[in-house]
């Protein structure tokens, strides 16, 4: 049995009639840049994730880096986040001119560890870029606490937790502004490129809305910023509100397959996902630990159950982003998890049996290394 890592075309097929005729309507309207969907899709992501403002952008990419200009980050400033996660974290915020700082995560969660940010803290901090990684929030009460301590503010990277809640909040509403991603193999996935930007901060939404144009003001051809020309296409707006209606149903389709890996894998010496206390897990990854993830992932392979690794090589490894770390062992955290870290299938469109044969190939695997051990 083939069980793929995701099925884009399945989703698709699940909402086939909705999506076309949407996207018809689109085309046949011909109002293709910030049109009616772009604009009711702002309010309802905003909505949805609690906070007063919601601004589309092409990529989760531009979403960070707007959000990064619109506060102010720039040359000399130093932004605190991690080396485990997706490159634009870190990425943007060079391009900003200012300095990643990069602080170990936590070995259990695999998000940034809260312990590990104030010794980071310097008078050239401006901001936390906190990640809310996999699907789960990482400690925002940590970390609102140590950045109102310091005065410094805080930009979620939300970018793989729409519908994620800490204590019923949800991400995207305890910093200043956070970034979301829908890109194709997210929880929520356009076809193709896009991203948002949360706020409930007015005047930032308003300096968030012009850099994404041009850094227009509210006349045309008038300036305030430097910014980019980073709008989401109303065909992708028209795409995500119909997948936006089935996106609560698909995370619960997600939480039960977690629940089912759990079950069938509690007996294991893998080290299963775990929660933060408080947190509404949305299972974007199902993500396991073991010393011989490579053998595992040979195994799964030979079995044809795709899996991927999130992420094989930390950042400070990349020769990019090597001066902004003090080199190989400076994160030892990051750097074994990345050795160790596999993740299993977990999009919506398994099945269930899918799900279970995918255990049974992981299962068969530890119990072989325990007899061979014993
Ligand atoms: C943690 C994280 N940050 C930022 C991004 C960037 O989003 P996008 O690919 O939409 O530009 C992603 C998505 O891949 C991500 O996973």
């Amino acid at each position: 049995m083939k069980v793929p890592f995701y099925d884009i075309k399945a989703q698709y097929t699940e909402l086939a009639a909705e999506t076309d005729a949407a996207v018809h309507a689109v085309i046949s309207g011909g109002a293709y840049v910030m049109g009616p969907n772009h604009n009711a899709l702002e309010a309802e992501i905003a909505a949805r994730q609690g906070c007063k403002h919601g601004i589309a952008v092409n990529s989760g990419t531009d979403a960070l880096r707007i959000l990064m200009d619109a506060v102010g980050i720039g040359q000399g400033d130093e932004v605190i986040t991690t080396a485990f996660t997706f490159v634009a974290s870190a990425e943007t915020i060079v391009q900003t001119g200012a300095r990643p700082v990069f602080v170990d995560i936590d070995p259990i969660t695999f998000q940034i560890d809260p312990a590990k940010i104030e010794a980071a803290i310097t008078p050239r901090t401006k901001a936390i870029l906190p990640i809310h990684l996999f699907g789960q929030m990482c400690d925002m009460t940590a970390v609102k606490a140590i950045a109102d301590r310091h005065e410094i503010l805080v930009l979620e990277d939300a970018a793989q937790a729409i519908d994620s809640t800490q204590h019923g909040v949800p991400a995207g509403s305890i910093g200043i502004g956070a970034g979301f991603s829908f890109y194709v193999t997210k929880n929520l996935g356009a076809a193709g490129d896009a991203g948002l930007i949360v706020t409930n901060d007015d005047e930032l939404a308003q300096r968030c809305r012009s850099i994404r144009v041009h850094g227009m003001g509210r006349e045309r051809y008038y300036y305030d910023h430097i910014g980019y020309t980073s709008r989401m296409d109303e065909v992708q707006a028209a795409v995500l509100r119909v997948k936006l209606t089935k996106l609560t149903e698909w995370n619960a389709r997600r939480a039960a397959f977690a629940a089912r890996y759990f079950q069938e894998l509690a007996d294991s010496d893998l080290r299963l996902p775990a929660t933060l206390a408080g947190n509404h897990h949305t299972w974007h990854q199902f993500t396991v630990a073991t010393p011989e993830r490579d053998a595992l992932q040979a195994h799964l392979r030979a079995n044809e159950v795709d899996s991927m690794i999130y992420y094989p090589v930390p950042l400070h490894f990349h020769e990019p982003y090597a001066r902004f770390a003090d080199g190989r062992g400076s994160l030892p955290v990051t750097e074994e998890v990345s050795r160790e870290v596999l993740s299993l299938p977990i999009h919506p469109h398994l099945s269930a049996e899918q799900v279970q044969f995918a255990a049974s190939v992981v299962r068969e695997f530890t119990s072989s290394r325990i007899h061979a051990a014993s």
